[in-house]
């Protein structure tokens, strides 16, 4: 049986979005709309996994759709919704608890990350965190699955955890009436553009994040035009001659990370980034200056007009749960064939 092309990708109500999640994954996810049917979620279920403030969460959720709509999706044409208005993503979640194993689990590079040293404090959730991302990409048979470069990981698991569903229930898969024995799709990672992994503003070597304590590390959308213009002039640099080619580049962090986040921007390659590096610079201590004026005035353009939707959207509240109501009832209306046929494959009595 053809499995339809499907979008499906998500991020985590935790604070405001930043320039890696929106060049990693947004700009992504607003090009494919165009081409695909598209399902974009706010994983609130996913934040819980961490302490949430109930009531920063609340606002977060909705900032975070605010920030969706205002970055070009277009709740007409994709599903924008938040995760817990769904129960379907948290009932094939504990499904995919029984199918996952406790050895794949244990190689989740962000678990250990976020469990830190004292994991025996970290919640149940935190740790089964990569089965509901799997449920949620599969529940409704996604096929592509637009992320930054971090969740690779996560999306071989959700790839794992679909071939064990399709080999340990072969013989029902088969039964009702998926010939080739595939119920669940592979869902693909998309992982592309100049910028899939956007670096610290300050260390070059760590990828930029909502946790880092210092807020110079990111830019914000909802940042100011000067607070942005501040951190791309304060953003860490080095002392060594310019790179003469953009492989030799590759070795400089802070300088590779701003050449890649202006070519997103300006939506250009890198090599065209990197000339300009070369064409912008002067002798002296003010080496990358010109570059960061252009990288500056590429910002703001991209992002002012951004920071300006959010703020209108967060002014109408009840709009936004509108449109996560809506969305999430076209979402259920996906699921729940697909929710349906898992418990008959799996032998579960449903009404
Ligand atoms: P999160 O904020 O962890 O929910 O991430 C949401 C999306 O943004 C995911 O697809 C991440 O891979 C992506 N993302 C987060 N941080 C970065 C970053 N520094 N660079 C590129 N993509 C990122
Ligand atoms: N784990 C992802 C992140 O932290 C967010 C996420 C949850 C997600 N479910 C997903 C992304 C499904 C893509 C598809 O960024």
């Amino acid at each position: 049986m053809q499995i339809e092309p499907r979008v499906f990708s998500g991020m985590q109500p935790t604070g405001s979005l930043h320039l890696g999640n929106y060049l990693g994954a947004m700009i992504n996810w607003i090009k494919m709309q165009e081409t695909h049917a598209c399902i974009y979620c706010v994983v609130d279920l996913h934040a819980i996994t961490v302490w949430q403030d109930p009531a920063e969460l609340r606002s977060a959720i909705r900032q975070v759709t605010a920030a969706y709509i205002a970055a070009g999706l277009d709740p007409k044409k994709s599903i924008l919704f938040n995760q817990s208005q769904v129960a379907a993503h948290a009932e094939l979640a504990w499904i995919f608890n029984c199918v996952a194993r406790l050895g794949w689990l244990n190689r989740m590079t962000q678990f250990k990350e976020k469990a830190g040293k004292d994991r025996e404090q970290a919640s149940v959730g935190l740790y089964a965190y990569p089965n509901l991302m799997a449920a949620d990409i599969l529940v409704y048979r996604a096929t592509h699955v637009p992320v930054g470069d971090d969740q690779k990981q996560h999306l071989e698991l959700a790839r794992d955890i679909a071939q064990k569903f399709n080999n340990d229930f072969r013989d029902q898969i088969i039964a009702h009436g998926y010939r080739d024995g595939v119920f669940f799709p592979q869902p693909e990672p998309v992982i592309t553009g100049p910028a899939t992994r956007v670096m610290s503003l300050r260390d070059g070597t760590k990828k930029m994040s909502k946790s880092d304590p210092s807020d110079l590390s990111r830019i914000s959308l909802t940042d100011s035009d000067d607070i942005i213009a501040d951190k791309i002039k304060r953003a860490k640099t080095d002392a060594e001659p310019l790179p003469n080619t953009v492989e030799e580049m590759a070795k400089r962090p802070e300088i590779d990370n701003l050449v890649g986040i202006y070519a997103a921007l300006a939506d250009t390659s890198k090599d065209a980034a990197f000339n300009l590096l070369l064409a912008t610079s002067t002798d002296g201590p003010s080496l990358f200056t010109g570059f960061k004026r252009n990288l500056t005035d590429a910002a703001i353009a991209k992002l002012g007009p951004i920071r300006s939707e959010i703020i209108r959207l967060m002014d109408d509240p009840v709009e936004i749960d509108k449109v996560l109501a809506n969305g999430a009832e076209r979402a259920r209306a996906l699921a729940a064939p697909v929710m349906d046929q898992v418990k008959d494959i799996v032998g579960l009595i449903r009404s």
